[in-house]
Order: C-alpha cells, then sequence, then structure tokens
C-alpha cells in the first residue's frame, strides 16, 4: 500500500464529485462536511461511474439503476446495489489529496 496523490484539495468542493486514477484505479472523490472521502468509481452492481451520480449527505446514488452507498465505507444502502464497493483511507496533505491504494 502507498500513499499517492489524487487531487488537489480545491478539486475537490463541498458536496461534489470528482473522477480521478490513482494507481490504476477509478475513484470518486468528494468532500462532505469537510472530510474527504474516496471509494471506487465503478458501480458494485452492473458498469456505471457513480461519479455521474448524485452525492446528498454521505449517500452517493449511481446514474444507472438508483444503487446506493456510504462514501464513508462504500456500505451498499439501496437495491439493486447489495455488494459494497472500495473505501480508501484518505489524507489531507496541505493542498493535496492523498490517497492510500495497493502499489
Ligand atoms: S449499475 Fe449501479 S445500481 Fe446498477
Amino acid at each position: 500500500l502507498a500513499w499517492q496523490r489524487a487531487a488537489k484539495l480545491a478539486e475537490v468542493p463541498e458536496g461534489a464529485l470528482k473522477a480521478v486514477e490513482v494507481a490504476g484505479e477509478d475513484i470518486a472523490l468528494c468532500r462532505v462536511a469537510g472530510e474527504v472521502y474516496a471509494v471506487s468509481n465503478v458501480c458494485s452492481h452492473a458498469f456505471a461511474l457513480l461519479s455521474e451520480g448524485t452525492l446528498e449527505g454521505f449517500t452517493i446514488t449511481c446514474p444507472r439503476h438508483g444503487g446506493q452507498f456510504d462514501v464513508r465505507t462504500g456500505r451498499p444502502l439501496r437495491l439493486p446495489a447489495i455488494a459494497p464497493i472500495a473505501s480508501y483511507p484518505v489524507q489531507v496533505a496541505g493542498e493535496d489529496v492523498l490517497v492510500e491504494v495497493e502499489d
């Protein structure tokens, strides 16, 4: 595992979703109540990019079939999503958002 720079903090505004690629992983970043979270950007149900969905509080809604996940844990919250998505440790270092991924 290694900490990798994923984005500038300014690129992750409160309440928005940002797609990034870190070490070959598609990751969705978001900031909720001042904290930055990183989860897989690919839905666990079928193929869809969660960064193209919506974020309300800690809940991300898939644009394809409306499955929902908690951005803090990747836990599925609503059908048809039943499998969790990966969630990644995040650290903010100055202006940078770092995500811990397999290297
Ligand atoms: S692809 Fe995301 S809920 Fe179906």
